[in-house]
């Protein structure tokens, strides 16, 4: 039976009718306890839900959705190894990465568990080498500096990690070079110097063309240096699942790190693509992020799923999606520690549930994931809150807040937590006519201006947000906030029926871009293109005197 013919489904879509007369200002009048009946908390995470257009039977119907979809038994499969990611075969073990059990967890007969504190052991002794001084590079000198090469998965969660515990950071620089264009490598090519950096190369396939071109480049400075083979093997180290491949770049075997094929690209900032955090943060920071993201894969086991924080996120979000129509959700991390979460929850979510075909091959005939965005607040307050107030679409929002201020920032900070809490209290609230009249009365304007301006200071309110505080931003609070959004992720998937850990939807563009290289380079093939991408190859050409 399809999903949409589920018995759940349909109440779903009747009970939106409801839904739709409500206003969540009266919801909150009527019901003095609706924080406490909605909200969750956990060592020092607190989950506010209550400002999210749901009534309990909402919630009732959404955890009936879910056990038609067979999440508790999806659950299991996803943490017990199954192959849940059957395009490619594999199972989806992040949760391994992180977790401190003992007991054997095989696949294809060996115990990923025992890699994983192996691996962990070796990182640990690099970092701490490196960290102290030890680690000389090739003329003698401790290394200063890292330049972290790779993209998506193998770039977001270092730099995310890295720019959220900066206050911890007491190790090397680490520089981060993604994209193909030159400009985060010249950054790092004119400033830095060789024989005190390091290099980490991550990719999983290592065959990805930003990555490799960037990796070649910045061996060819080392090389401009002066520096020697053997010294480019004691400064490069690679982390990826293409062992053959890092081999012939170069790399020396014992600077090489596993990336399992059971670890998805985007998953994988709990594995040695975390390197570069042990290596700035030290290794007691990277296993307190670890022990952060396992806290919360036990909340997700446990937890009954109506007190189950991934659980309750990724169903508000099926909420809006298929009973709401809204496809666009925000995130707005009220703090520049942050500001990496957006792009980071774009990859997550996008590439894990940007799909329309089922499991089964079929497709869904129902929306799945919603354009996810965002930006720092207050920082968003002052650009395109303008439309979250009173645009015509209502964008769900997920606020993420801090309590613990930054050291001799504090009054600062309060001005920060105010905005936030006043920011998703108005969108709730709105601003009635009747408001909004006093208001200008009390402004001093007189009975014609009001009248003028009325239409357009009323706030209709009843906009949806969440509200993730965290009581101290930390490595442990970090990882269980990832993790949070990796299970809200899955448990989404679960009920729209997706494999969240394969994406085919990359792989077109690329394989146009290697047939779109050879015609900008030399103008052939260009006859099995269109005519707008003829055009615009014409024009590169021309423009940049190649014809
Ligand atoms: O093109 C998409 C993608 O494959 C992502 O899934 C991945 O995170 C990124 O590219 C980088 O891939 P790799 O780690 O293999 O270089």
């Amino acid at each position: 039976m399809s999903l949409k013919q589920s018995e759940a489904w349909i109440s779903l879509s009747q009970h939106r009718r409801m839904v739709a007369e409500l206003h969540l200002r009266d919801l909150f009048e009527k019901d003095p306890h609706r924080f406490r009946r909605f909200s969750l908390e956990l060592d020092g995470l607190l989950l506010d839900y209550s400002k999210n257009l749901i009534t309990e039977d909402t919630l009732r119907l959404l955890l009936d959705l879910a056990a038609a979809a067979d999440l508790v038994g999806w659950r299991q499969r996803l943490l017990q190894g199954e192959v849940v990611n059957h395009t490619e075969g594999r199972p989806a073990l992040h949760t391994a990465l992180r977790s401190s059990a003992s007991a054997p967890l095989l696949v294809q007969g060996k115990d990923v568990r025992a890699e994983v504190r192996e691996v962990l052991a070796r990182m640990e002794a690099l970092a701490e080498a490196v960290r102290n001084g030890r680690y000389l590079g090739y003329d003698g000198r401790p290394i200063r500096d890292v330049i972290h090469i790779g993209i998506g998965g193998s770039d977001l969660g270092p730099r995310l990690a890295l720019q959220a515990l900066a206050p911890q950071h007491d190790g090397p620089r680490v520089h981060f070079v993604s994209n193909i264009d030159g400009v985060e490598l010249a950054a790092c090519t004119g400033r830095l110097q060789p024989a005190t950096t390091l290099v980490t190369i991550v990719s999983k396939s290592f065959t990805t063309l930003e990555t490799c071109a960037n990796a070649e480049a910045v061996r060819e400075w080392f090389r401009a240096a002066g520096a020697d083979e053997a010294a480019i093997r004691r400064h490069f180290i690679a982390i990826s699942g293409n062992r053959e491949a890092a081999l012939a770049f170069g790399i020396d075997p014992q600077r090489l790190f596993p990336i399992w094929d059971w670890v998805g690209g985007r998953y994988s900032l709990w594995s040695a693509v975390g390197l570069p955090i042990a290596i700035g943060c030290g290794m007691d920071a990277f296993r307190q992020l670890l022990q952060g993201a396992e806290r919360m894969d036990q909340h997700f086991e446990e937890a009954p799923l109506e007190r189950n924080m991934p659980v309750i996120l990724g169903l508000l979000g099926i909420w809006y999606v298929n009973f709401m129509g809204l496809g666009s959700h925000a995130v707005i991390p009220y703090s520049e520690r942050l500001r990496v979460l957006p792009a980071y929850l774009e990859q997550l979510e996008m590439e894990s549930n940007g799909k329309s075909v089922d499991r089964d091959g079929n497709p869904v005939g129902y929306a799945t994931v919603p354009v996810l965005w965002g930006q720092t607040g207050t920082v968003g307050q002052h650009a395109f809150f303008q439309a979250l107030h009173q645009g015509t679409q209502p964008v769900p929002i997920d606020f993420v807040g801090i309590v613990e201020p930054l050291p001799g920032y504090e009054r600062m900070h309060e001005q920060l937590m105010a905005n936030l809490f006043a920011q998703s209290e108005a969108l709730m609230r709105g601003q009635s006519a009747e408001e909004a009249r006093r208001q200008m009365a009390a402004e001093g304007l007189s009975a014609e201006r009001i009248d003028d301006l009325l239409p357009y200071r009323v706030f209709p309110g009843n906009r949806p947000s969440t509200t993730i505080l965290l009581r101290e931003l930390s490595p442990r609070t970090l990882g269980m906030l990832i993790a949070l959004y990796e299970h809200k992720v899955f448990t989404q998937s679960v009920v729209w029926r997706l494999n969240a850990f394969d994406q085919w939807g990359v792989e077109l563009g690329k394989q146009l871009a290697k047939g779109l290289l050879t015609a900008l380079r030399d103008g052939s093939g260009m006859a099995e293109h269109d005519s707008s991408t003829r055009g615009l190859v014409e024009r590169y050409r021309a423009w940049r005197g190649l014809d």
